[in-house]
């Protein structure tokens, strides 16, 4: 099978067969489509590919030309919608190399997210290595100046059976994306519709990990802050409904007169990569910054009194997005004055220069390919 493993740190590695494509991309062709990518809409080459069964466990590596999957109308995945994802970026340094911004925390969540859906986790090595084999083989793809190389490592049930049981069969698979800016008009503050009517997580479900199911369940409410003129939805809790848990896919942070920050405590939302390294260049210049619960009573009337100063999102997509007004079914609110504040731009600004390498890297989050 050409087929080799090797051990890491006790950790199993496959080696990866690269098998570049026959016919890529001419290079003009590849620069038009780099010139203005949006996102999500334009992609690289190859893929990088795994299979699992359970007489081999994991094997079959290769970087290979991205390509259809052919699937049997009875394959797991398409009924029983085992399927776990992650998001992650590659950036290109001013001296033409390239970094990954903590690779090992989205392998971790993904080792999460599997088991959570009965799914046969992926040594994280593997992660990892399929996502740098990837972008080396799909290098002249990476976008210069604010792009970014958006990877996109995913995990489908491929055993052809009906039947509600875990698959006994899995692909797991990297594509990448190169990408512009995740918002049109880059981090101009966003408006948010607060869902009464819909909720993403209940305790014991599977809001903390990161399948697709969670987004199919969330496009209802996305779909009715758009109706209601919103860029984006924010999610209350299923329990009491009050408290703000996270959009549709970005976690919250709420800045105070004081200084301190406060985003909703882990449990029921994702943890978010962004989110942690948020909380840890906020304490290490000094500011509190509280995990706790916060309701859209309390968010309204800290608006209204100037107590709170400013409220934004957080994700690989966007970075920081500011959050310049709140809409719900029990009225509008606005904050700072609808413009972005100054210390999600200053967060953003510190997060984006260490993943592009402008700025010292004090947790070692940067992981370079080259
Ligand atoms: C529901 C949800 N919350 C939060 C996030 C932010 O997570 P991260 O910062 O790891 O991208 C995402 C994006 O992955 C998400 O889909």
């Amino acid at each position: 099978m050409g087929v080799s493993f090797d051990k890491i740190d006790g950790a199993i590695l496959l080696n990866f067969e690269i098998q570049p494509a026959a016919n890529p991309t001419p290079e003009k062709e590849r620069a038009a489509k780099l010139t203005d990518p949006g996102f999500g809409r334009v992609f690289t080459d190859h893929m990088a590919i795994v299979r699992y069964n359970q007489a081999k466990g994991w094997h079959g590596a290769r970087v290979e030309s991205r390509a259809n999957f052919p699937l049997d109308p009875a394959t797991a995945v398409l009924h029983y919608a085992q399927e776990i994802f992650e998001g992650l970026k590659a950036y290109k340094r001013d001296d033409g190399g390239v970094n990954l911004f903590r690779p090992d925390a989205n392998a971790k969540r993904f080792w999460n997210s599997a088991d959570r859906m009965a799914m046969a986790p992926l040594p994280e090595a593997v992660f990892v290595e399929a996502v740098e084999q990837l972008v080396r083989t799909d290098r002249a793809w990476m976008p210069g100046g604010e792009g970014s190389l958006y990877l996109r490592p995913f995990m489908i049930a491929s055993e052809v059976f009906l039947g509600v049981k875990p698959s006994a069969d899995y692909i797991f698979a990297v594509i990448a994306s190169p990408v512009g800016s995740y918002f049109k008009g880059g981090p101009a503050p966003v408006s948010i519709w607060v869902s009464e009517n819909y909720t993403r997580a209940a305790i014991g479900g599977t809001g903390a990990v990161k399948c697709g199911g969670n987004y199919a369940a969330s496009l209802r409410a996305q779909a009715e802050a758009i109706q209601h003129g919103c860029d984006q939805v924010v999610f209350l809790d299923a329990v009491e409904r009050r408290y703000i848990e996270e959009l549709g896919g970005m976690n919250i942070f709420f800045v105070f007169e004081d200084g301190s920050l406060l985003t909703p405590p882990l449990g029921t939302i994702l943890p978010g990569i962004t989110r942690d390294s948020i909380i840890a260049l906020a304490k290490d210049s000094g500011t509190r910054v509280r995990e706790e619960a916060y309701t859209i009573d309390q968010w309204r009337a800290n608006a209204a009194s100037g107590k709170l100063k400013e409220a934004f999102a957080c994700g690989t997509a966007a970075v920081i997005s500011p959050i310049g007004k709140v809409c719900s079914a029990s009225g509008d609110f606005v904050i700072n004055g609808g413009a972005a504040g100054p210390v999600a731009m200053g967060l953003r600004k510190k997060l984006v220069d260490i993943q592009y390498g402008r700025a010292a890297d004090p947790h070692n989050w940067i992981k370079k390919v080259f």
